[in-house]
């Protein structure tokens, strides 16, 4: 008999049909209904067993966590709490689980820390709140790869192991396989990367950019969606070591069609979730309002996890300049009560404290903001007539910050040239990205979003360690 998934059982019930079905016990009561779970959908189906046609020894190996495989047929159910319930005939055990194992793990069933749930990671999937993350991780990947492809991008995969460091923040992890107890060295004692394997000193990408530069002013638009990895030292809520991130880039965009772009974007993503994960985003939004009750009045959200979703497609970003936003800054209460931490002034890099209460605060909506100072960002973002600035964007959302990073290119060869000069990058490490510039160079520009951020917000999950199957972080790279 053919197998039949959770999920399809209960959106299209086919009463009085005999099937077979297959998952996991969640809880077995009075030794005659099983709440089982196949990973299909968050909702569990009920199935009913008749324990005196059962022998006690298989009834006793039906524990939360084993897994069984249940033949029956679907009848309409006698009491209330679902729709359907499945008649048992036939039991499977396909794994059991030991009751007291099960204790010590997140399986048993009751409300577990998120802190827990991390260190065993292997076996949160099993969870509700988990389950629930990960279909829609599924979905926001799938949601973006439907944008591109609809409008007519192109994937393209970039390399993970490169020897340019395109942010410039010099924070890579090397890739060697170098004896590290006994290097070969220069003669001034340093390593000699000519004798390592690719015969230069390589590192994991921090970013697929500049490669999706050349494809984008080739095949007009492409977009990249791959593994990002950062030595950034910082445990926050907010970084990982290994993270993904959706690089899009377009051939004759400016710096307004790449707003509109990141916008339209941004909203198709929120919009894909609410129509197609209905039941999981909302199991997340009941949860964290459950989560919300026990907090202070001026520590809950104002609008709930859906009611987020919505205002994001329902409205529309609030986009204004740097130095628009360091005067808002200034003249902000907030700020003439001294209640930001770092000081705010035109130049600096602003803290994830300023761009929240812009959010936030200010706001109240997510905000786009555009032509930042040329020396806080990357050497390759087009230079403004004022001198000073740069046709940089980056795009803040409420509770997570930045979630967007992107730019308008550099496309005039002798200007960018200089950018390398100013910024120590050596011509013939990247000639081959200025040699786009030397033959039919053209306007064009791109962003990138942390795919791991945008889960985040479609989820409600406040730690980025519970978007990611595996988080890698500093000190932590377990499973
Ligand atoms: O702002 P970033 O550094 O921009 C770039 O890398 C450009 N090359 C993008 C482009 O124009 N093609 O990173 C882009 C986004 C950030 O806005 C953030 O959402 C995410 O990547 N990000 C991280 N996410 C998780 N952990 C980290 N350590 C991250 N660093 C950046
Ligand atoms: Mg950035």
């Amino acid at each position: 008999m053919k197998r039949v998934k959770i999920a399809e059982i209960l959106s299209q019930p086919q009463i009085g049909q005999e099937i077979l079905v297959k998952g996991w016990v969640r809880a077995f009561r009075s030794n005659r209904f099983i709440q089982l779970n196949d990973g299909s959908t968050i909702n569990t189906l009920q199935a009913v067993v008749d324990f005196e046609n059962f022998d006690e020894a298989v009834l006793k190996k039906i524990t939360t966590a084993a897994a069984v495989g249940l033949k029956g047929t679907l009848i309409e159910s006698q009491g209330s709490g679902q729709a359907v319930e499945l008649q048992v005939s036939e039991i499977e055990i396909i794994g059991e689980a030991n009751p007291d194992d099960v204790q010590k793990t997140v399986m048993q069933p009751k409300k577990h820390s998120l802190e827990f749930l991390r260190e065993q990671a292997h076996l949160r999937f099993r969870t509700n709140t988990f389950g629930a993350v990960f279909r829609i991780r599924h979905a926001v990947a799938f949601a973006i790869h439907n944008y591109f492809n609809e409008k007519g991008f192109f994937y393209l995969h970039t390399p993970i192991i490169t020897g340019s460091d395109a942010e410039g923040a010099g924070e890579m992890f090397r890739v060697t396989n170098l004896d590290p107890i006994n290097p070969p060295l220069n003669e001034d004692g340093t390593v000699n990367f000519k004798e390592d394997f690719f015969g230069k000193a390589v590192n994991l990408t921090v970013s697929g950019q500049l490669e999706a530069e050349l494809a984008a002013l080739a095949l007009g638009q492409v977009y990249t969606f791959g593994p990002t990895f950062r030595a950034e030292n910082s445990n926050t809520s907010r970084h990982l070591a290994e993270f993904w991130m959706i690089e899009p880039e377009v051939a004759f965009n400016d710096l307004l069609d790449n707003m509109n772009l990141t916008e339209d974007f941004l909203k198709y993503i929120c919009q894909y979730i609410m129509t197609n994960c209905a039941d999981d985003l909302k199991f997340l939004n009941d949860r964290e309002v459950q989560e919300q009750a026990s907090k202070p009045q001026n520590e809950r959200n104002e609008l709930s996890l859906i009611e987020r979703l919505q205002f994001v497609v329902n409205n529309e970003f609030k986009r204004l300049t740097y130095t628009e936003a360091i005067d808002v800054l200034k003249n902000s209460n907030h700020y003439k009560k001294k209640k930001f931490k770092f000081d705010v002034s035109w130049g600096i890099d602003l803290q994830s404290e300023h761009e929240r209460y812009l959010v936030e605060k200010e706001f109240k909506c997510p905000v786009i903001l555009t032509n930042y100072p040329a020396e806080i960002k990357a050497f390759y973002m087009r230079q403004n007539d004022d001198g000073k600035t740069v046709a940089a964007m980056d795009v803040l959302f409420p509770g997570i910050g930045e979630i967007v990073g992107g730019s308008q290119r550099e496309e005039r060869l002798d200007i960018l040239k200089k950018k390398c000069a100013d910024f120590h990058i050596p011509e013939e490490e990247l000639w081959w990205y200025l040699d786009t510039r030397k033959f039919g160079t053209v306007p064009h520009a791109g962003f990138g979003l942390g795919f791991e951020r945008m889960v985040m917000f479609v989820t409600g999950m406040s730690n980025i360690r519970d978007v990611i199957p595996f988080p890698r972080t500093p000190q932590n790279a377990e499973f």
